[in-house]
């Protein structure tokens, strides 16, 4: 494969053996990253886990210290050319916007950049807006500092796409956003990502947006501990994903440690006040599990079988699962490291 441009590839992102850091600080390890053009990806993790650091060296404003990174075929280390075929909207609309200018003038700016004709920018412009749901004209000549929170948050999409790109990232595109709206935002996602073929990469803590989603990848303590569709994950649960739902009359704090004692309980959840989603393996019977509650004392007011949602997935694996999977991988990632220009 040659250093600069991986061409064969219908990649929009290849990271092979990939550890990126500040100065010489490595925050992740070995990561080795594929993913399909024209796909819809949610990025995932606790913070700090390294997110936003995988997502600035897909985007070329950090180079990897050890492997291959290429995003949409070029090798991060040209910087201009990676990211004259991406758009970025950062978490923060006051990075990415002039709040003195509206919709257009803000369009009008990031496009000539790009050295796009000033037509085709507010023709463009116009056209993404519809689709974002605020095309009207008044609101495209409002001065951004007029707008709303969610409204500004489409105007910052907006920009993103301006230039057409191959691959949209988003950092955090929904946080702050009331329910809603945050639904709204993943719906035109979703619709740009079918009408003109970008490829989307959302990081994101709210975790509705795995199920807009063709792959999930989750980030833990610096490494890649999962790259799958996203369905494939809750599959990989005991039953194929399906638990029992299960509320208490109440709750002692000593009920959960008992709880923990079921040695047929595979893995089990808080999920709400009284109420715990309980999973157990397909050969086991629930109502013996039933019984071993009443006998412990458990006062069960109701229970039934429900299939899982990606939050599940999430919350068992990193209760049970990432920590030490996470642990091991960047224990042998450090030993494969190779050495840093410099060091010694
Ligand atoms: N510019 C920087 N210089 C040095 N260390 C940094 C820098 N930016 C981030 N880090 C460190 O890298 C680690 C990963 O940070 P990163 O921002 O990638 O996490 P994240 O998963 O995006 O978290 P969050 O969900 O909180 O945004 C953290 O320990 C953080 O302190
Ligand atoms: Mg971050």
């Amino acid at each position: 494969m040659s250093d600069i441009i991986n061409v064969e590839t219908n990649l929009a992102i290849n990271f092979e053996h990939i550890y990126v850091g500040y100065g010489k600080k490595t925050i992740l390890y070995d990561i080795n990253l594929q993913i399909k053009k024209g796909n819809m990806v949610a990025v995932i993790g606790n913070s700090g886990a390294g997110k936003s650091t995988g997502i600035r060296c897909m985007t070329a404003q950090i180079i990897p210290q050890n492997g291959k990174a290429y995003t949409s075929g070029i090798s991060v280390k040209n910087r201009e050319d990676v990211q004259g075929m991406i758009g970025y909207v950062p978490q923060l609309e006051y990075v990415s916007l002039y709040y003195d200018f509206n919709a257009i003038q803000n369009a009008l700016f990031f496009g000539r950049n790009y050295g796009i004709k000033d037509e085709i920018i507010k023709q463009r412009c116009q056209e993404i807006m519809e689709i974002l749901g605020l095309s009207q004209k008044e609101f495209l000549k409002k001065k951004i500092k007029l707008l709303s929170g969610g409204e500004r948050k489409r105007v910052s999409i907006m920009i993103g796409l301006i230039s057409n790109p191959e691959i949209l990232f988003l950092d955090e595109p929904t946080t702050g956003l009331d329910p809603h709206l945050r639904i709204e935002v993943l719906n035109f996602l979703h619709k740009i990502n079918k009408k003109y073929g970008t490829t989307i990469m959302i990081v994101s803590h709210d975790l509705e947006c795995v199920d807009y989603c063709d792959q999930v990848i989750v980030f833990s303590e610096g490494v890649l501990v999962d790259s799958r569709k996203p369905r494939n994950c809750v599959e990989s649960l005991p039953n194929k994903g399906f638990g029992y739902e299960i509320t208490f009359e109440e709750l002692s704090i000593e009920q959960e440690e008992i709880l923990s004692s079921i040695k047929k309980l595979i893995y089990f959840l808080h999920i709400g006040r009284n109420k715990f989603k309980l999973f157990v393996n397909s050969n086991t019977d629930f109502v013996e599990i039933v019984q071993i509650l009443i006998q412990k004392g458990f006062k069960i007011k109701k229970y039934n079988k429900m299939d899982s949602t990606f939050l599940d997935y999430f919350r068992i694996m990193s209760k049970y699962k990432y920590p030490a999977i996470s642990t091991k991988m960047k224990h042998d990632a450090k030993i494969k490291q190779p050495k840093l220009n410099g060091e010694n």
